[in-house]
């Protein structure tokens, strides 16, 4: 099975330098102490995360450095030309056919009342979508003979222009905690003077893959003016919102984005059975777009359906990093900055808890000190 790891900036043609954390051959133990967050009922403990000695070595080479045959340059390369080349730089996963399928539909308990505002104020936000993207949940009668005209008529049913509009909602809002986390880490790196621990590349790299979703599906559609205005106002809404918030409290932020996209690997998930079942022939043999085959690397004869599962493998993505950082301190390093798990791990656990991801960053210095020696 492989798990192939984008390096380097499409259609750039050079290598991309990502500055990480990293190894260092060192024993770690760590003496718990008994300080409470606020608004979190987890008690902080020093591990692997927290050591002096792990932050100290939170520099030097990257494992996502690792060589990939470079992208050749396009042709063209007027300045003036639409921006459409270098539109992504960040590192995101390429996947295997194993893992696009790997995926399951998973749900996390609220445990403490912060999880729990997260959580609820994740289903407020989901009852707004569904209201502005005209989305009813109704089951189709198993008795039903209808024909998919009247299934749709009925609202049993989305058309490929409801699944769109729906999407683009989606993505729009989707982009905006990850640049809002880095944004708040890297001026808070800067007020306190110390180190970030590795989390503002990963929270940049979620910010960019959503991006690229919204300019993926934006080759479908142009969306009108009325569309164009509702983001807008949601955006100035949910960014300032958003900010405050993650001021407050970063945890509880990390884990309404874990629940939002648990509703996003639950939407696409629904739309890859629809498609499949044929409820949305328009998009049975839509072949891909062009941007996204570059994104993914996928088959030039990748179909749009292709591209949704890899999408929905990006969402898992989400999904698992903001639950396990939600887990975790602020001050602890990132475990997913030198690498991720596969989607047999991310699309089948909703996350790691602190014990599992402080071994998870300690598996991955030593396999870099292993491949450094
Ligand atoms: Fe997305
Ligand atoms: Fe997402």
């Amino acid at each position: 099975m492989q798990h192939s790891i984008v390096r380097l900036a499409p259609q750039v043609g050079k290598r991309v330098c990502y500055n990480g954390l990293v190894i260092g051959s060192l024993k770690l133990t760590g003496a718990p102490c008994e300080t409470r967050r606020a608004l979190s009922s987890s008690v902080r403990r020093c591990n692997e995360l927290t050591n002096e000695k792990a932050k100290a070595a939170a520099v030097g080479p990257h494992m996502k450095d690792s060589s990939l045959p470079p992208v050749s340059l396009p042709p063209g390369g007027d300045i003036s030309s639409g921006g459409h080349h270098g539109d992504w730089v960040l590192f995101h996963p390429v996947y295997s056919p194993e893992e696009l399928k790997a995926v399951e539909v998973l749900r996390r308990d609220a445990t403490c009342l912060s999880d729990k505002v997260a959580a609820g104020l994740v289903q407020f936000a989901r009852w707004g979508y569904d209201l502005v993207t005209g989305y009813k949940h109704k089951e189709i009668p198993p008795e039903a003979n209808m024909t998919l005209e009247q299934l749709r008529k009925e609202g049993y049913l989305l058309d490929d222009k409801q699944w769109l509009q729906r999407i683009l909602f989606l993505e729009t809002i989707a982009g905006v905690p990850g640049m809002v986390a880095a944004t708040l880490r890297h001026l808070q790196s800067m007020r306190l003077m110390r180190r970030d621990n590795g989390w503002i590349h990963t929270c940049l790299e979620e910010a960019e893959n959503e991006r690229m979703h919204l300019m993926t599906f934006l080759t479908l559609s142009k969306p009108s003016i009325f569309f164009r205005a509702i983001i807008l106002g949601a955006q100035g809404v949910f960014y300032n919102l958003f900010f405050f918030s993650y001021l407050i409290s970063p945890r509880t932020c990390h884990r309404f984005v874990g629940h939002l996209e648990e509703e996003a690997v639950l939407t696409y998930t629904k739309c890859i059975k629809e498609i499949e079942a044929g409820r949305v022939p328009e998009w049975s043999d839509k072949p891909a777009p062009q941007i996204a085959i570059d994104y993914w690397r996928l088959d030039p004869n990748a179909s749009l359906l292709d591209v949704i599962y890899a999408v929905r493998s990006d969402e898992t993505t989400h999904r698992f990093v903001n639950h396990s950082l939600a887990n975790l301190e602020t001050e602890d390093v990132n475990p997913f900055a030198l690498r991720e798990p596969d989607m047999h791990v991310k699309g089948k656990k909703i996350a790691f808890d602190r014990d599992e991801a402080g071994q998870y960053f300690k598996e991955s210095r030593e396999m870099l000190r292993l491949k450094d020696s």
